[in-house]
């Protein structure tokens, strides 16, 4: 399986957006980690893995409600930071440089956790193979993905706001391309994971207002040009995001006032499955 392009995308420019804005992008995404392990059988004593865990903060997370934490993902800039916050708390949680698809534990984990880094995968059926192979049988999993896009007003909306500064509306990605939105379709993760032999498989659905940063519009407005589908669009579009701000700030002030919190709906799914 081929994940250069991903790796190299999580390597480069987005890892160091995500590193940039890590701790504003862990309060934004508070409400999945919540999500995530409150759908855990048990956290305590637990062996787990969290995939593609980014900085950390559902790995930190997993470790406070006493799971024994093993965080893996492709990206060394993120890893650096997560390897950094573990050195200044307790319980602190391990850190691996490697590719969720490939990678082979020493020990198998009971519980498998993700937010949002399982939609990568060039082969997402060989993918969770290998993820199965490294949990007891028996383990759970449980991540949270993304619905589509036309169900996330956070992501839309910054989009919506800059269509008449982009040379064209972006093009939804093919069906299966690797990508935040990968995931929309249940009947595509349950038939994913269903051939890569998991069970038990459950999607429930979260909906709800999420606080995106900012203290205010112009630092909204900045946050979405630097994180999201937008950032994407005006960088394969070779746009001056310049042009693009003025339009969002109004659009933010529109929503909350020159100072103010900026509360968009986000629609997520919830996967459990058992290895
Ligand atoms: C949207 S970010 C989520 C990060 C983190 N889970 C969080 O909630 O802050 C997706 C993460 O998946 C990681 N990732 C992508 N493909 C991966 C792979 N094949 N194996 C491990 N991690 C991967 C990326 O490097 C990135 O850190």
């Amino acid at each position: 399986m081929d994940n250069t392009a991903q790796i190299d995308y999580w390597n480069g420019a987005a890892g160091e957006k995500w590193v940039r804005d890590a701790d504003r992008l862990d309060r934004m995404l508070q409400p999945f980690a919540e999500a995530v392990l409150n759908a855990a059988k048990r956290c305590s004593g637990q062996r787990l893995t969290d995939i593609g865990c980014g900085a950390g903060a559902l790995s930190f997370a997993a470790s406070d409600s006493g799971a024994l934490t093993t965080g893996v993902d492709v990206s060394e800039p993120l890893i650096a930071i997560a390897r950094r916050r573990a050195e200044q708390r307790a319980p602190a949680a391990n850190f691996v440089v490697a590719d969720a698809s490939a990678w082979v534990p020493d020990v198998k984990a009971d519980l498998i956790v993700s937010r949002f880094g399982v939609m990568f995968f060039a082969d997402p059926v060989a993918a969770f193979e290998n993820i199965r192979a490294g949990t007891m049988p028996g383990g759970q999993m449980i991540f949270a993905c993304w619905r589509p896009l036309a169900e996330n007003d956070w992501a839309l909306m910054p989009i919506v706001a800059a269509l008449p500064f982009l040379k064209q509306p972006p093009a939804p990605p093919p069906p299966g391309t690797p990508g935040p939105f990968a995931f929309g379709n249940p009947d595509f993760v349950t038939d994913i994971l269903v051939k890569a032999g998991w069970t038990g498989i459950r999607i429930s659905p979260w909906d709800g207002d999420i606080e995106l940063p900012g203290a205010n519009a112009e630092e909204t407005a900045d946050f979405m040009l630097e994180i999201g589908p937008l950032s994407r669009a005006i960088a394969e579009q070779g746009i001056d995001p310049v042009k693009v701000r003025q339009a969002l700030v109004s659009k933010v002030r529109s929503l909350t006032g020159a100072v103010g919190h900026t509360y968009l709906k986000a629609a997520v799914w919830i996967v459990e499955a058992t290895a």
